[in-house]
């Protein structure tokens, strides 16, 4: 634990997370939301590349990094990036990173410049892999941060594709390593085929556990009240008001994306609404409250939403609008998460548990469409909170009607009380 880290005593998971990573085995561990996972990797591999003497060359036809580092969204791999290049601060070693959204030309010439710590989307870096710019073959480290949704049906097929390229090392001849808050069991199956038959599993606290200090309420609201329980919430909670607005859209141009992320962790904008592409990973300082307007359709992207506050130890709150129409099936997962973090579990909630015993089958059923009528338009006006709103776009769809799952993540409003 260097003094540039500012980290003076590690957090459970690093404690077992690194002596395995060292120790040159194959891990799975699954740690709560905020707990260090990021540092948990980073460290012991920067640790050896450093015993190593690893050193960036720019005078190379390809590069052949020694880590690749993966993740599910641009914001969150670029997060990892800086992670990585305040670790390798004063080394020759040298992390890039590279993802949609940005010129093609401008990720190789990053990459040409010497390149040991890559971290890539799945889609940018077979593109870049496939252009012959990236060889694997001196790939020591593979690590899957998110893994269970670099697993899922969104990336699976495009890590397999990863894992299946002639010049990737055999499983025995690299380290494979998996990061996430959660992992559901089917998803553990699946993380097999990637890893050493002797690897092994960390588990800090329960797979899948929300963040005990992430103070959760379950709001039972229809969807057609949750407008006004919204803004009941933001009129009476709000004590600053803020004029300036940003707004987010997934269509949008990455640097647009990027303005708003760092408008709001500056605090410019202490507002933002995202949909569930925010929901991984981010780590952005004094997060107090987030508000799931609609729920996501899995009890993963629950835990890893919520888990946008309360991190590293410090206090957060979440609230969520469950409507009995479209969340029965989340009630017993919910149950669940509650009870093991030790939170109230409202009456309400565990009858509609008891009542809907379908669990997890039932979880595919609920792609929410929800009309971005002009009522949001005029919330954000009217309350003139700074708010960013990112919207999965759907093509399909008309510009007024998309398929959004809404978060509120509100940032420095500390006289919220729910
Ligand atoms: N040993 C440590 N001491 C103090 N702070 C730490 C330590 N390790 C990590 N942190 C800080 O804790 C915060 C959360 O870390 P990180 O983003 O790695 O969490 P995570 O477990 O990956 O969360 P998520 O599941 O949401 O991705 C970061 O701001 C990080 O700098
Ligand atoms: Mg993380």
């Amino acid at each position: 634990m260097g003094p540039l880290s500012g980290y003076c005593k590690l957090t459970p998971v690093q404690k077992y997370s690194i002596p395995i990573i060292l120790s040159g085995r194959d891990l799975m561990a699954c740690a709560q939301t905020g707990s260090g996972k990021t540092a948990a990797f980073l460290l012991p591999i920067v640790a050896h590349m450093m015993r190593d003497g690893i050193t960036a060359s720019s005078f190379k036809e390809q590069q052949e990094p020694e880590c690749i580092i993966v993740a599910p969204t641009r914001e969150l791999i670029n997060q990892i990036f800086l992670e990585a290049r305040k670790f390798v601060y004063g080394t020759c070693i040298r992390p890039v990173v590279i993802y949609g959204g940005t010129q093609t030309g401008h990720s190789i010439r990053q990459v040409m410049q010497g390149c040991n710590i890559l971290c890539a989307t799945p889609g940018r870096l077979l593109d870049i892999i496939g252009r012959e710019k990236i060889g694997l073959h001196n790939m020591k480290y593979l690590v899957l941060d998110e893994a269970d949704r670099m697993l899922d049906m969104g990336f699976g097929l495009d890590m397999k594709k990863l894992i299946s390229h002639p010049s990737m090392p055999p499983k025995d001849k690299r380290q494979t390593l998996m990061f996430s808050a959660t992992f559901p069991e089917e998803v553990q199956r699946l993380a097999g085929e990637f890893l050493k038959t002797d690897y092994l599993f960390v588990v800090v606290g329960h797979v899948g556990g929300a963040c005990s200090d992430v103070q959760q309420s379950v709001l039972q609201v229809p969807q057609y009240s949750k407008r006004d329980k919204l803004i009941e919430i933001l009129q009476n909670r709000i004590v600053y008001m803020h004029s300036n607005h940003c707004f987010l859209c997934r269509d949008r141009e990455q640097r647009e994306r990027e303005v708003a992320l760092r408008d709001f962790r500056s605090g410019k904008c202490p507002v933002i609404v995202a949909t569930s592409v925010a929901a991984r990973g981010l780590d952005i300082e004094n997060v107090q409250h987030v508000i799931n307007f609609d729920l996501p359709s899995t009890i993963e992207e629950y835990v890893h939403r919520i888990g946008r506050t309360g991190r590293c130890g410090n206090p957060g709150k979440a609230v969520c609008f469950f409507d009995n129409s479209s969340d029965g099936h989340l009630a017993q997962p919910l149950v669940k998460v509650l009870s093991d973090a030790q939170q109230e579990v409202p009456a309400w909630l565990e009858e509609i548990a008891f009542d809907f015993q379908g669990g997890r089958a039932f979880t595919s059923a609920n792609t929410q469409k929800v009309s971005l009528e002009i009522w949001l338009l005029e919330l954000f006006l009217s309350i003139t909170v700074c708010l960013a709103l990112q919207i999965q776009g759907n093509a399909t769809e008309t510009v007024s009607t998309v398929t959004v799952s809404l978060i509120l993540v509100v940032r420095f409003q500390s006289a919220w009380y729910f």
